[in-house]
């Protein structure tokens, strides 16, 4: 517990209805018995004081801790930005573990196998999620060197971490969550591309295909492509790399999974390349990370960076507001990585030396709502790019700051900001976006980048409970169009989209847009849009009508390639029995 008294003067936070049942549930302290003992105002004075005592470390620091304690206070009750779940939830108490993404190695054998699935148990119990490549593992019916037998290959073992996650719950709340990655060019691939065919399969893991610049020129090519061996080094045989890419398109057309990442990209942008290749990425993708790293995330919530226009000026986005955030965010999470312990002191070490954080935006969909843009529009594709580069060098200038005020990263010299004389930073990334699925519930804002699922829909979270939610931004244009009816909103719940209610005006039907309304290329473009100023990568999904085709998800997966993203999921509705957001019609 922090030694900063909270104030008596501190005001309490406003929760919504659905943030209250998910506090209680997830994040509020609880004694032994279950019962919980902690107010909302004293779970983000918690986490508050704990984050911001971490300042009184640093003698140059312009801030004093129990002046930070109360701006972090203030930030997070008025919904402006939230740190992601470890540290809502562990900041200030004896488990401290306060990231929500980390990477293992799997190294090729028993030891080493068995070591990540203990690792990953040791990091799902405090909170976080953990990513795997298993390309270096032999492939499967291999010889084994000490006994002479034959190797099980990674999807055996894939299933091993599957089934040592079912058993373990993150923070004693929720089931872990995994990625797991292998290169498109191990000899095991088919078998890979498959693992998730049956409904239900491996399913605490989200699965990627890895996928080389050599690969796609190959798909483009229609040409043949090597399968190597990782143990050798060895080309064991080759497949038509549009045939491999035809099945994994069919693959995730059935079922969501898997998904693809472009590994030379994701390397292309690694800043400290001399420290090794970053192998895979967290469970959603969004933070690609060295072996035993791990990074914490946090979220502004641009619903909320909105000026409304005075004297007949047009209504814009609040940048002065934008970039105090940005700075005060970006201090907030440096400050997380000294006050989190990590399980293991290969992760201490590894995050201490790059000293990665990943701010990131939600809301997205909310601020468009505001300035009245459709999602599904080269303007609202225009202002994504101004807006992720705003805080993009606004987290930059920030990290600048506390560079002078704490000393660079460890590794900057070495690292691709050093080597170009860019800098000094504090940290080695300052950007990444996620796809805050809890975060946005308990901010009532819209999730990510993402376009809203419905304008009114039924959120199944948490085993069974089930919440009715309606956008206020909606609510109030709907109102101010004198079109506001207690009959129209149930419908609208019904069906989740006012695309073809043609009697409601124009400008709401075109404003009001939904992931269902949208063509899947305005998805790619935006998601390229935020890529293009964040320095990991951007959490997306394109949301698919359930009678999308398999050349849709083809053209998905090539425009993914094409506008530069990192990697991209799809999600075709209905494909799997049960998924996290639907409609009250499909539910
Ligand atoms: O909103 P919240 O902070 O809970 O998480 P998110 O933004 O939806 O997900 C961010 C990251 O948290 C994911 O990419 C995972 O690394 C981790 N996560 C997890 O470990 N387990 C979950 N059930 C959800 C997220």
């Amino acid at each position: 517990m922090s030694k900063l008294k909270m104030p008596a003067s501190l005001s309490d936070p406003i929760i919504n209805e659905n943030a209250k049942i998910v506090l209680k549930r997830r994040y509020q302290r609880k004694d032994t018995e279950g019962v919980t003992y902690e107010t909302t105002k004293e779970l983000f004075w918690r986490v508050a004081a704990a984050i911001a005592e971490e300042e009184d470390k640093y003698k140059e620091s312009s801030f004093k801790s129990t002046k930070l304690a109360r701006e972090f206070y203030e930030l997070m009750t008025s919904y402006r930005f939230l740190p992601n779940s470890p540290t809502l939830m562990n900041a200030g108490t004896d488990i401290g573990q306060l990231a929500a993404c980390f990477v293992l190695p799997i190294e090729d054998d028993i030891e080493g196998i068995f070591d990540a699935v203990k690792h990953a148990a040791m990091i799902h119990k405090s909170g976080g999620g953990t990513g795997f490549s298993f390309s270096r593992l032999r492939a499967k019916d291999s010889v084994v060197g000490s006994t002479g037998g034959v190797a099980s290959g990674p999807l055996s073992f894939l299933k091993i971490f599957n089934c040592a996650t079912e058993q373990i719950k993150q923070g004693g709340t929720r089931r872990g969550a995994n990625m797991g990655i292998l290169r498109v060019d191990h000899p095991d691939i088919m078998d890979f591309i498959k693992a998730k065919e049956r409904d239900g399969e491996l399913n605490n893991f989200n699965l990627s295909i890895g996928l080389t610049e050599a690969f796609m020129k190959a798909v483009e090519k229609k040409a043949d492509f090597d399968l190597i061996a990782p143990n050798s080094g060895e080309k064991v045989g080759s497949l038509n790399a549009r045939d491999v890419f035809n099945i994994l398109v069919q693959k995730a057309w059935e079922s969501g999974d898997p998904g693809i990442v472009f590994l030379d990209r994701i390397n292309r942008d690694n800043p400290t390349p001399k420290l090794g290749d970053m192998e895979s990425t967290n469970p959603c993708g969004e933070q690609p990370l060295l072996p035993y790293e791990a990074c914490n995330l946090g979220s502004i919530n641009l619903g909320k960076c909105f000026a409304k226009g005075k004297n007949g000026h047009d209504s814009e986005v609040d940048w002065d507001e934008l970039k105090r955030i940005v700075h005060l965010a970006v201090r907030f999470l440096d400050n997380v990585i000294d006050a989190s312990q990590y399980p293991l002191p290969q992760i201490t070490e590894t995050v201490e030396m790059n000293r990665k954080i990943g701010l990131g935006v939600m809301g997205w969909a909310d601020l468009l709502y505001q300035l009245k843009i459709p999602y599904n529009s080269q303007s609202a594709v225009d202002m994504g790019e101004r807006v992720m580069k705003f805080v993009q060098d606004e987290a930059r200038s920030a990290s600048k700051t506390l560079a002078t005020e704490r000393g660079h990263f460890p590794t900057y010299v070495e690292s691709i900001f050093g080597e170009a004389n860019l800098g000094p930073y504090r940290n080695a990334t300052t950007t990444t976006i996620a796809p805050t699925g809890t975060l946005s519930i308990i901010a009532g804002c819209s999730s990510g980048v993402e376009p809203l699922f419905a304008l009114s829909f039924v959120r199944n979270v948490m085993d069974n409970d089930k919440l009715v939610e309606t956008n206020s931004f909606f609510e109030t244009a709907v109102k101010d169009a004198g079109a506001y009816s207690a009959n129209l909103m149930e419908e609208i719940a019904k069906i989740g989209t006012i695309k073809k209610m043609e009697h409601l005006p124009e400008e709401l039907r075109t404003v009001f847009v939904t992931s269902m309304d949208i063509e899947p290329i305005w998805h790619l473009k935006m998601q390229a849009a935020f890529q293009k100023h964040t320095d990991n990568a951007v959490s997306k999904t394109v949301n698919l009508p359930s009678n999308a085709t398999k050349e849709d998800i083809w053209n998905i997966y090539w425009k993914a390639y094409e506008y530069g993203c990192k990697g991209v999921t799809v999600y075709r509705d209905g494909s799997k029995t049960s998924q996290v957001l639907c409609t009250g019609e499909s539910d």
